[in-house]
Parts: structure tokens; sequence; C-alpha cells
């Protein structure tokens, strides 16, 4: 093992240590556990997630991890601390409910720290920066402890904010965030080697949709059966289960999840009038081409009918103008070199 890390690792642990014994046991982080238990989350989750508080000083953590003798400029590459000028350093982490975000082995690699209210010169949510340690590209939170579940269960849910993966926890343990990023091949990979199917429920408001709708590409042509999870409009996940409870998140929305074409068919419906001929012909003829690419004729003969009762225009119309489309190839390779010019046209008679 690497001496560094391991100190990293250490130092990190130590911090988590801290903040979650703050935010459970002190005055000073009394405000907030209020916040937390208000938006619902439960003691057990807290202590599961060990979620935390960093004080509003600047070297809480600083002088703690000095004191144990750690090596300051280790915890500043794992993100804890920023260097001044003058060479001291500074706790990155004040005055923000502590998340620990862990790794597949379980091991807490690093924070996303969130202010009580959010204002504009500050962001919401503060990560620990990219590191050896902790690299957002790869990092799926809860991923350790939704492993089992997802075999079980068969499919992952896959959330955009890990606030709705604890929020989910009781119901939904099969379920897991990327760090705010989009998803990668390497987050891909990984739920691959438990499960080919994978439930997306992003938040209810554009910005989910066009992230669920790339998700969904990016998991489909890894040959993951993509299912989408719609939540009612501007609702994220933390929100239904608020209102509603994780019980009803899971019967209602999680296992209504519809199909990846259903889902494609509603997002390229949105922004388009029906009643008009513009409106009808726009959404035929995006709809058409993804209808082409599915490989099962049955499928193809349902959301042909869908798209007949959508817009009015009959199934065989539907039928004959599907035959003008090629079906989507995916993964061609594209050739870089030019394409040769046809061979000059030689006379037979020459
Ligand atoms: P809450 O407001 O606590 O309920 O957050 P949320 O879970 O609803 O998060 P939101 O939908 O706003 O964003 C989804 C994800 O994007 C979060 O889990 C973060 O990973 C990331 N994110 C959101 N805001 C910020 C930010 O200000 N900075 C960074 N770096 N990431 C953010
Ligand atoms: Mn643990
Ligand atoms: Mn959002
Ligand atoms: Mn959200
Ligand atoms: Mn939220």
């Amino acid at each position: 093992v690497n001496l560094n890390e391991k100190a990293q690792l250490e130092g990190i642990s130590l911090l988590e240590k801290l903040f979650h014994h703050l935010l459970m046991n002190t005055e000073e982080g009394h405000e907030a556990l209020e916040y937390l238990l208000d938006r619902g989350f439960n003691e057990s989750q807290l202590n599961q997630y060990h979620i935390g508080w960093a004080l509003p000083g600047w070297e809480t953590a600083s002088k703690l991890l000095e004191k144990k003798g750690f090596d300051l400029s280790l915890m500043e590459e794992a993100g804890l601390l920023i260097k001044r000028d003058d060479g001291s350093y500074f706790d990155r982490f004040r005055n923000r409910i502590m998340f620990p975000i862990e790794d597949a082995k379980g091991r807490t690699v690093g924070f996303s720290g969130r202010i009580i209210k959010p204002e504009k010169n500050e962001p919401k949510y503060l990560n620990s920066p990219e590191s050896p340690l902790f690299q957002k590209n790869t990092l799926l939170f809860n991923f350790h402890r939704a492993r089992g579940p997802i075999r079980k269960e068969k499919y992952a849910v896959l959330f955009e904010g890990f606030a709705d993966v604890i929020a989910a926890s009781e119901t939904v343990s099969n379920a897991v965030a990327t760090m705010g990023t989009s998803l990668t091949k390497q987050h891909i990979q990984q739920i691959k080697r438990l499960t080919d199917t994978v439930v997306i429920c992003y938040d209810g408001d554009n910005a989910g949709t066009e992230a669920a709708f790339k998700a969904s590409r990016e998991l489909a042509s890894s040959g993951i059966t993509v299912k989408v999870a719609r939540l009612p409009n501007g609702m994220d996940p933390d929100d239904y289960i608020q209102k509603f409870g994780s019980g009803q998140f899971k019967s209602e929305i999680i296992q209504h999840a519809s199909s990846l074409m259903a889902f494609k068919m509603w997002y390229l419906r949105t922004g388009k009038n029906l009643q008009t001929e513009d409106g009808r012909l726009s959404y035929i003829n995006a709809v058409l081409p993804e209808i082409s690419s599915l490989s099962s004729a049955v499928e193809k003969e349902l959301y042909l009918k869908q798209l007949s009762d959508d817009t009015g225009v009959s199934f065989s119309s539907l039928e004959e103008q599907l035959k003008t489309y090629l079906p989507v190839q995916e993964d061609i390779q594209v050739r870089n070199e030019p394409i040769a010019p046809p061979p000059k046209k030689t006379s037979i008679l020459k």
C-alpha cells in the first residue's frame, strides 16, 4: 500500500469522525442537525452515511491534523486543506454539512459539503478537488453499499444527486449517483458488472430530463436495458419522498419506470404542439428514426401504434414512411482518410 495514500485516508477518516461528532453531539452542530431532520433525513441515515458538520472557523481541521502529526502537504493533496502564501494551511471545508464520499471499497476518499442556505456567490455543494484518491469520473456515490442489493434486485437505480440516494435508502437500496458530472464509460462499466438493467431517475426539471436523455443513450449503447422513472414537474426524488414518503416513491415512481422508447417519445413530444400540422410532422420525423432502430418487430408495431394514436396519422402511412429510414447503426468505425475518388472510367473499347 502506498504510504502517502494511507496517511491521506487516515486524515480523511479522522475528519469524518470529527464532523460527524460535531453534528450529532454538539451545540455548534445543532442548526445543521435541525435542518437535516427537517428535510427528512432520520438519525439512522445520518449515522449510516456518517453525515457531519464543519465549523465556521478557518483552522479547526488543520490544527487537529497538525496536532495528530499528519504531514499537512499530504492533507492538502487530499483536498482537506488549502495552503496560504506564507506556507501555513487553512481548512477547505467550513460552515458546511459534510457528506463523506466513499469509493467502491467503502473507504472515505473525500467530501461534498453543503451550505445550509445557499447564496449566489458560493456554490451550494463544495466537493473535494480531484486527486489520486478522489476521481469523479469513476466515483459512484453509495456503490459499495448498493452492490449486493443491485445483484439481488437485478437492476440499479441511477440518481442525479447523492442526497436523493440517502433520502430513498429506506426502500431503494440498489441506488447510486454520480458526483454532479455526467455519466462516464467507467461509471457504466462498474454498474455493468452487476446488472444489465438501469432505472434512470433524474430530477423532474429541464436539466434533469436532458441529462437523463444523454445518460440513456450512453447506457443503451453499452448494451444496458434502460428504463426511465419520471417525477412530477419540477420535483426531484428527495422532494417527492419528503412529500409522499419513500414507500410510495418506490411503488409509484421506481416500479412505474417506462421503457426507454416511451421516454424518448415523451421527450421528443415536449415543446411540440401536436394540434398543428408542423408539430405533428416534426414529432413524426423525430420518432421514426428511433423506431426504425428497434430490433424487435413487436416493439416496432407497438410504438408505431402509439405514434399513430398521438398524431392521428394512420398506422399504414407511418409504416410506409418507416421503410424510408435505414436502421441506425451504432458504433460504426468512422474512417479518417478521405474517401477515395471513384476510379476513372476507362473505355472498354480502348
Ligand atoms: P439539495 O438541494 O441538497 O436537495 O441537492 P440535490 O441533491 O437536489 O442536488 P441538485 O439536484 O441541485 O444537483 C445534483 C448534483 O449536482 C448534486 O448532488 C451535486 O453532486 C451536484 N451539484 C449541485 N450543486 C452543485 C454545486 O454548487 N457545486 C458542485 N460542484 N456540484 C453541485
Ligand atoms: Mn462506513
Ligand atoms: Mn437539479
Ligand atoms: Mn436535485
Ligand atoms: Mn434535492
